[in-house]
């Protein structure tokens, strides 16, 4: 086994890198804070660069490179790819390794040459490209064949992509630029509408994963810590999953409206075998309390979460890494 192989999803949220013959070697938040005096200066990245968010002063500026699964700074993206390549390489690579890079659907070739620029920035002259649905399927252990199409709703930090996929490769997708960050906007909006109080983005994140829930009645509740909007003084409110429910549903509608819409694009027999199979979730978003049922009750179609549906994608660009066969078969040829 070649172990100078690592498959890479830079997501609009999370950077996660595969080696192969291992397993996630990394898993860190898609963030690079640099100096504002010398902005080559990098000061942190990644889980440390999180933890500046919000909190730097106008000597520190901390920048997300991706945006809706698509490089928004190609030279902040290469910074923070080389830190993150650096720190795994330490022990285990004498030169830079070859390199599986997970893309969104529908990519188009201007996008797929501000990876490219990237990679190359970074010392990576060997890599191919695998649209992430694809990988998503392998990920989650979904035997891939001609014959057998699954479909894929990956919903993201920044971004869904909602694809059809075989062994042939994509069937239909499509990449919109809805995905949690756009719940975190919504938990902001319904705080300070209904409690007069404003949040940061990384409190209004850490409330969508500690309560946010599908579930009926679901009575969980959290203290959130703001500033009164009247005052400015520092000011909580106790709120609970209900009474985020009506805002976040707003999301899912729409992505299951999206959904809608791209299922009655598919070919009859793909349509018809998608409807046995039902869709299968992945993504941080997915990780939600109540989906699958929500989604039955909306679309009257099974959802499947299964596995770790965050992880999916890297686990499937590290199953494919290895797999030439399969990796000729599906990459990219756009070169
Ligand atoms: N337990 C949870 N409940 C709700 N949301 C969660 C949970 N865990 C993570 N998330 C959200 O999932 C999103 C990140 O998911 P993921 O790591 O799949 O995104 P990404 O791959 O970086 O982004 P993209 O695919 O859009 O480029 C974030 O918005 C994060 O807050
Ligand atoms: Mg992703």
């Amino acid at each position: 086994m070649n172990n100078n192989v690592i498959a890479i999803d830079i997501g609009s949220t999370n950077t996660g890198i595969y080696q192969a013959g291992h397993n996630i070697v990394l898993f860190e938040p898609s963030l690079v804070a640099f100096s504002t005096d010398n902005t080559s200066i990098i000061k942190e990245v990644g889980t440390e660069a999180k933890k500046l968010v919000g909190r730097t002063t106008g000597s520190t500026v901390v920048v997300a490179p991706v945006c809706g699964s698509q490089i928004s700074d190609k030279k902040s993206c290469s910074a923070m790819l080389e830190s993150f390549l650096n720190k795994i390489s330490l022990k285990r690579f004498s030169s830079r390794p070859s390199v599986v890079l997970s893309v969104p659907c529908g990519i188009t070739a201007d996008e797929l040459k501000d990876f490219e620029w990237v990679l190359r920035d970074c010392g990576v002259n060997d890599y191919v490209f695998v649209e992430s649905p694809i990988l998503t399927c392998l990920g989650l252990g979904l035997p891939l064949s001609e014959a057998s199409p699954y479909f894929i709703v990956d919903m993201g930090g920044g971004s869904t992509q909602i694809a059809a996929v075989s062994l042939d490769g994509i069937i239909c997708g499509i990449n919109t630029n809805i995905g949690g960050m756009s719940i975190d906007a919504l938990i902001m909006s319904y705080l300070r509408d209904r409690y007069g109080v404003k949040i940061g983005s990384l409190t209004a994140e850490t409330v969508k994963q500690k309560i946010c829930s599908l579930v009926p009645n679901d009575m969980t509740a959290m203290v959130v810590s703001g500033q009164s909007i009247s005052t400015g003084r520092p000011y909580s409110v106790r709120i609970t999953a209900e009474d985020l429910k009506e805002p976040i549903k707003t999301f899912f509608d729409k992505i299951f409206q999206i959904t809608g819409m791209m299922l009655s694009k598919l070919p009859a027999e793909v349509s018809a075998d998608v409807r046995k199979s039902g869709v299968y979730f992945s993504g941080g978003v997915s990780k939600i309390p109540g989906l699958e049922e929500y989604f039955r009750e909306r679309m009257n179609m099974r959802a499947n979460i299964i596995g770790d549906p965050q992880t999916a994608s890297i686990i499937g660009g590290g199953i494919i890494a290895q797999d030439k066969d399969l990796l000729k078969k599906l990459r990219i040829n756009k070169r």
